[in-house]
């Protein structure tokens, strides 16, 4: 089909700053294509200060979705008029849906990892499971495993924000201090540890937040970082024997679920995957 923009043509949409190497854009449209959907994604770089009006402009606009990102995820929440109930229990969206003028907030962060572990034959309900990070994405994982029935042990190198973390999701929730130590002994009992730190990106690729000797062949290491596509953390991990998830499964399956809300339609998660992978080959 020859792909062309017309009257007819549904507008999605991704509002973030900085937005330059976003990897939603070339998933999404390269998703369309493939199915011959009358749609098209377009990336917004919008400032902090504009969120609001950007917001109602999209709704004004009359795009069909939009997924939000860094620096947004958390500040979109006032400015829409429905969050779904996972989302506002992490207290941010990265999609949204407009169905008719209405704008309902997603966390398929939070669901698209969750796919992640799905689509492996892996169910997190009751399994041992460290989570190094409290920042954002970890709040996504954490309330959705969570929510599954896993048992969470929190690590983060300013732990008050684990802490903090592990108190709003349950009393359940264990907590703690990034550390060798608290490693070691943590993984004595874990089934899958998942690095939501940014330790291991682009440039400092060298760098990894578990020392290898802790990493048995028993463990699922899944790392969401996806820049490298296989990080030290991940690379030492099959080495090592253990089993090992990417962060581009997270990354598609997020886009995944937002393109299924979008146009109703199953997501081409093959293709969304390939066009990801040469994105970020071109990236380097
Ligand atoms: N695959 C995907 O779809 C996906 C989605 C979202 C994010 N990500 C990736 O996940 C990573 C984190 O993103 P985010 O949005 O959650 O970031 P964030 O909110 O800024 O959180 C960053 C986390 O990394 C920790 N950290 C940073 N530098 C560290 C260091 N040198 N040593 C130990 N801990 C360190 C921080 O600890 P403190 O709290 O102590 O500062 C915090 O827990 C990024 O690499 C991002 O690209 C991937």
């Amino acid at each position: 089909m020859t792909y062309q923009i017309s009257g007819r043509t549904k507008v999605c949409g991704l509002i973030a700053d900085p937005i330059e190497h976003a990897m939603s854009p070339v998933m999404h449209n390269a998703a369309f294509k493939k199915l011959g959907l009358d749609y098209v994604y377009v990336p917004f770089k919008v400032k902090p200060e504009d969120l609001k009006e950007a917001i109602s402009g999209l709704r004004a606009l009359n795009v069909r979705g939009f997924n939000i990102t860094i620096p947004h995820k958390m500040a979109a929440l006032p400015f829409l008029d429905k969050i779904d109930p996972i989302a506002r229990k992490i207290g941010a969206v990265n999609t949204v849906v407009n169905d008719a003028g209405i704008l309902t907030g997603y966390n398929t962060d939070a669901s698209g990892f969750l796919q992640s572990l799905l689509e492996e034959g892996i169910e997190p309900g009751g399994k041992h499971i460290v989570i190094l990070g409290a920042g954002g994405s970890a709040k996504a994982i954490a309330f959705i495993l969570a929510e599954r029935g896993a048992r969470l042990v929190i690590l983060n190198r300013h732990p008050e924000r684990a802490e903090e973390l592990a108190h709003r999701i349950s009393p359940d929730v264990k907590a703690g201090a990034l550390t060798g130590e608290n490693l070691a002994e943590v993984l004595k009992n874990a089934d899958i540890i998942i690095n939501t730190t940014s330790v291991g990106m682009v440039p400092d690729i060298n760098a990894t937040p578990v020392p290898a000797h802790l990493i048995s062949s028993k463990l699922l290491v899944v790392d969401i970082v996806y820049n490298p596509i296989e990080t030290r953390l991940l690379k030492e991990a099959k080495a090592a024997g253990a089993r090992t998830i990417d962060g581009v499964a997270m990354l598609v399956w997020q886009g995944a679920q937002g393109f299924e809300k979008w146009t109703g339609v199953k997501a081409p998660v093959t293709v969304m995957r390939e066009e990801v992978l040469k994105g970020l080959r071109h990236e380097k």
